[in-house]
């Protein structure tokens, strides 16, 4: 609830000016070294999923923060993980996505076998931004032959639109903190 929420913001650390100026840098891992912050987050995800656990089969994370609580979220459901990596890192064959992050821009990758065809993905990651990296690995769940079905965040950035670039499935997230 409220609480909870408030609890999860209290342990969300800020850190102006990194990695560049202008950028509000907001660091989850304070709530993954907290017993009680790592509790809330996995059941929050778990109790704010777009979906119902019925309509998706596979949870796919954004390298690296969403590695970090993803594969615990799909076990909670029952479901496998799926890993959507920066370029360079995968065996190929792969494919390809390149997308413009709030700084700089990047390509992410999946392995061409890692989804089955018509396969429903659940995305999560620790952040929404602009919704570059999100969006990049949607077109990548497609480009695999799988079907987005949904997106968990923990946190989104006011202001800065990312939920428009996902129109295709529901999203969710926990908390909202400024840009
Ligand atoms: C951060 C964050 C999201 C993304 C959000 O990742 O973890 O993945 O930016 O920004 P966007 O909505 O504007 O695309 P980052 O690329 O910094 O890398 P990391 O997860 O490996 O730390
Ligand atoms: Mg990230």
């Amino acid at each position: 609830g409220e609480e909870d929420a408030e609890y999860l913001v209290s342990l969300i650390g800020s850190t102006p000016g990194f990695p560049k100026d202008g950028i509000i840098f907001r660091d989850f891992m304070p709530v993954l070294a907290d017993a009680r912050g790592l509790d809330i987050l996995l059941r929050g995800f778990a109790a704010a999923l777009p979906i119902d656990p019925s309509d998706f089969d596979t949870v796919a994370g954004l390298e690296s923060r969403g590695f970090l609580f993803g594969p615990a979220l799909a076990s909670r459901f029952g479901k496998g993980f799926v890993a959507i990596r920066k370029a360079g890192k995968l065996p190929p064959p792969v494919f390809t996505e390149s997308y413009d992050l709030e700084y700089g821009s990047a390509s992410v990758e999946i392995e061409q076998n890692a989804i089955h065809p018509g396969e429903r993905v659940l995305i999560v990651d620790d952040l929404i931004a602009t919704g570059g990296t999100a969006r990049a690995g949607a077109d990548l769940i497609e480009k695999a032959g799988g079907h987005v079905a949904g997106f968990s965040f923990l946190m989104e950035l006011d202001g800065l639109n990312g939920y428009a670039k996902l129109s295709e499935a529901p999203i969710s997230t926990l908390i909202a903190m400024p840009a």
